[in-house]
């Protein structure tokens, strides 16, 4: 395998390696560290099947799939179909996912170590997505607000704190009243340690974060958006194009991500395995 770094200082492109061959141990290990190292790594032009695609994903942790359930992947539940393509009149497959910085699952218990995106169909234009490096926007806070974050819990629910208008296509996937049943406040630090590299990020500071436990509701917003103000800057940031067959996977322990809109008449399909996090914070 050979890896070249994408941008300033993460984001790797893995190159001489087929995701449709059996991978072994030691090269699945190579993989894995990279993917830790470089936060986001990007394997190009693969071709692989939905089982093929699965069977990679599955060496990272045990899948969850999306509690949008009518685009999961008719054969394989662990897959999000991404589609704005509209097929006799019917969606196949969720529009406009994520087009706001987030971390997947940060409104979930245990969240989600990693995203995976196999990239099918590539619009003419845009449908990059930018991903926001949260170790570095830690690291670079005063030592004030280090300190002053401390111990603070931030309040997470399924939603885009900035845009609550369900009809906007920069909030959060629209639920049915079921699927809103099934999710609940959770909590997690607001300056987390990342469960395997022990490094502090900032977590989902933008996004699911509504509140901080104990702090007046005031307060605790002001916070989140200083803090996502700093946390997104452009010097954090870092912007994937696709290509056909791009199978990128990223760390959300460290990262912010965000969908770019794009043309609704320029077909972009994308499928997405989402996997767990199996270790607890430290
Ligand atoms: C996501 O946030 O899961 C989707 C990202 C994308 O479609 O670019």
């Amino acid at each position: 395998m050979q890896l070249k770094r994408l941008g300033g200082d993460f984001a790797l492109e893995a190159g001489g390696v087929d995701l449709a061959r059996p991978l072994s141990d030691g090269a699945f290990r190579e993989i894995e560290e990279a993917f830790f190292a470089g936060q986001v790594l990007v394997f190009r032009a693969q071709n692989l099947t939905a089982r093929q695609f699965l069977e990679f994903a599955r060496r990272f942790g045990p899948p969850e799939p999306h509690v949008v359930d009518q685009f999961h992947h008719p054969e394989y539940a662990d897959i999000l179909i991404l589609s704005n393509v509209v097929r006799d009149g019917k969606p196949a497959g969720l529009a406009d996912a994520g087009t706001y910085f987030h971390t997947d699952y940060s409104y979930l218990e245990t969240p989600a170590r990693a995203t995976l995106l196999y990239s099918l169909q590539v619009p003419r234009a845009g449908g990059d997505t930018l991903f926001a490096n949260q170790y570095a926007a830690y690291d670079d806070l005063p030592g004030a607000m280090k300190k002053r974050l401390e111990g603070l819990v931030g309040l997470h629910h399924y939603g885009n704190r900035d845009d609550l208008e369900e009809t906007s296509r920069t909030a959060a996937s629209l639920l049915t009243e079921e699927q809103k049943g099934r999710l609940h406040w959770v909590r997690h630090p607001v300056a987390r340690r990342h469960p395997v590299t022990g490094r502090t990020a900032l977590y989902a500071v933008s996004g699911s974060s509504f509140g901080i436990e104990g702090m007046p509701e005031g307060e605790a917003r002001a916070l989140l958006d200083e803090l996502k103000r700093h946390a997104t800057l452009g010097k954090y940031r870092y912007r994937l194009t696709y290509g056909a067959g791009d199978v990128v996977i990223w760390d959300n322990a460290s990262l912010l991500h965000s969908a770019t809109l794009t043309d609704p008449d320029d077909a972009r399909t994308l499928w997405r395995i989402t996997i767990k996090e199996t270790r607890r914070q430290a």
